[in-house]
């Protein structure tokens, strides 16, 4: 298992992780992993039954339930497709409280481990490279400046049909910058040995040639 490779990409929201993962996924033939996506399921289901983003004896075992499948770019819990609900920036705000217990990540270990198929995986979240595989054959610290990434999520959210505040967005993604940088179990940060990608002034088809450059050379 350890000798099918790992391209780990992590960084802060709206950097591109998600966008230039999955490129690099489809061009290599490889299997995707959207680590976010379970933080932000265990988000929703423990939203679903009432259950708060402070209480960790709570969220552990939701955490290790969670009935989740991946076809395709949706997402399903417990059968239904919740890959807009998932989506939304409040719930982005809930992925990062219960993230920073360590019982709930501890919960995912596995279940993130388990995507490592060959020929090979494309992972993306906060804790790619410094924990879930500390191995990878290629480690990318994907960034962007705050005002972009807000301009970003602003774009896709007004072409998704939902109502965004550029100012909202950027108060919120500092925020959640500061949340996922300064927790003490797994903060946002870049490894040592990582290749380090500053997209603000680049286009998706050239941060994705430079991750394909950087894995061809590892
Ligand atoms: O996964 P993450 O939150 O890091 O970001 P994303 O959802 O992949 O990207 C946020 C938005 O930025 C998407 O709409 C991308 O198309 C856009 N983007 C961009 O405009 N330029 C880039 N170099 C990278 C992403
Ligand atoms: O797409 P975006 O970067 O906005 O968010 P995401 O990757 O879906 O992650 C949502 C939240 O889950 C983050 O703000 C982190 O707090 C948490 N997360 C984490 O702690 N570790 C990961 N590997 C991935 C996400």
């Amino acid at each position: 298992n350890t000798l099918i490779p790992v391209i780990a990409i992590d960084g802060p929201t709206a950097s591109g992780k998600g966008t230039v993962a999955q490129l690099v996924a489809e061009r290599l033939g490889y299997h995707y992993l959207d680590s976010g996506a379970l933080y932000r399921l265990v988000g929703l289901a423990s939203s679903k039954v009432g259950v708060s983003t402070a209480s960790e004896p709570d969220l552990i075992p939701i955490a290790e339930n969670l009935n989740v499948n991946f076809q395709g770019d949706r997402v399903f819990l417990a059968g239904e497709d919740v890959t807009d609900q998932i989506r939304q920036e409040e719930m982005g705000k809930r992925a990062s409280e219960v993230a920073v217990h360590t019982g709930v990540r501890n919960a995912l270990v596995s279940r993130q481990r388990a995507f490592r198929q060959k020929p090979g995986l494309v992972a993306d979240g906060r804790d790619m490279a410094s924990v879930i595989f500390t191995d990878a054959a290629t480690k990318v610290f994907l960034t962007a400046s705050a005002e972009a990434r807000a301009d970003r999520r602003y774009k896709q959210l007004i072409a998704k049909g939902f109502s965004a505040n550029i100012q909202v967005l950027l108060q919120d993604l500092r925020e959640r910058d500061a949340r996922d940088a300064n927790r003490s179990n797994s903060p946002l940060k870049a490894v040592e040995g990582a290749h380090h990608l500053d997209t603000t002034s680049m286009t998706i088809e050239e941060a994705v040639n430079q991750v394909l450059k950087w894995h061809q050379a590892s």
